[in-house]
């Protein structure tokens, strides 16, 4: 998969896909990241890409011809998709989401900044906004990176025990159940008999108790959902 980012930040995207799974993604080829420098496309020698926004109003707003020009350009050559603004007023991100992006090959995420981007960007060349939470963050970039991982690690191939995004939290509408790993017995805390029995009917039985008993706890709101 090829993911492209336009941002005014690009250095806020150094890392977060330079380690762990990422980087593995990477690594083996899957999963290409390339971030762009908005102000390449800048309107004037300053580096212009945002201006105050009519009407009055405090906070500026990213201009079209900058992002037009780059999502245009960049278009051409990868042929997108989809192309995603990152928004706190966009769709709330979702496991179901991710699946459904995790299976495209090309994708371009739009970072927002200030005030955000002017809305006949959003009318002409968006074709999904997407939130990561109701908050809101400083800009896009932070968004991209939370989006980009989940999507990533469900690509075929990125994760090592490719079941294991298949019992993920949110995967099959349930929370995951506890984990435990070496010793046995840490001051006096035991791990639940049923794990160490070698009975593997009876743990797949009981981590769908757990899972079934955390989401009721935790997130009655999943078990309503029937999506
Ligand atoms: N930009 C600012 N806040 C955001 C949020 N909550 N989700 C996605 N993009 C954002």
């Amino acid at each position: 998969m090829n993911i492209h980012i336009i941002s005014v930040v690009p250095e806020l995207l150094d890392s977060p896909f330079g380690h762990s799974i990422m980087k593995r993604a990477a690594d083996k080829g899957l999963m290409h990241v390339t971030i762009h420098h908005l102000r390449d496309w800048a309107v004037n020698a300053h580096g212009m890409v945002d201006d105050y926004q009519f009407g009055g109003g405090a906070g500026m707003v990213m201009m079209c011809e900058p992002l037009a020009n780059a999502i245009e350009e960049l278009n051409a050559k990868h042929n997108f998709d989809e192309i995603i603004y990152l928004t706190p007023d966009g769709g709330v991100f979702n496991q179901h989401m991710a699946n459904a992006l995790s299976m495209k090959k090309s994708l371009l995420f739009i970072c927002g900044h200030y005030k955000g981007i002017d809305e006949r960007i959003r009318e002409h060349f968006i074709t999904r906004e997407i939130s990561i939470g109701d908050f809101v963050l400083s800009g896009g970039e932070l968004a991209a990176a939370v989006v980009v991982d989940a999507i990533g690690r469900l690509i075929p191939g990125v994760l090592n025990d490719e079941t294991s995004a298949l019992f993920d939290s949110f995967q099959d509408n349930l929370l995951a159940p506890p984990v435990y790993t070496r010793p046995e017995d840490f001051r006096g805390w035991k791990v639940p008999e049923v794990l160490m029995s070698g009975d593997h009917k009876k743990i797949e039985e009981w981590r769908y108790e757990q899972a079934m008993k955390r989401t009721e706890d935790r997130r009655p709101d999943m078990l309503n959902n029937e999506e």
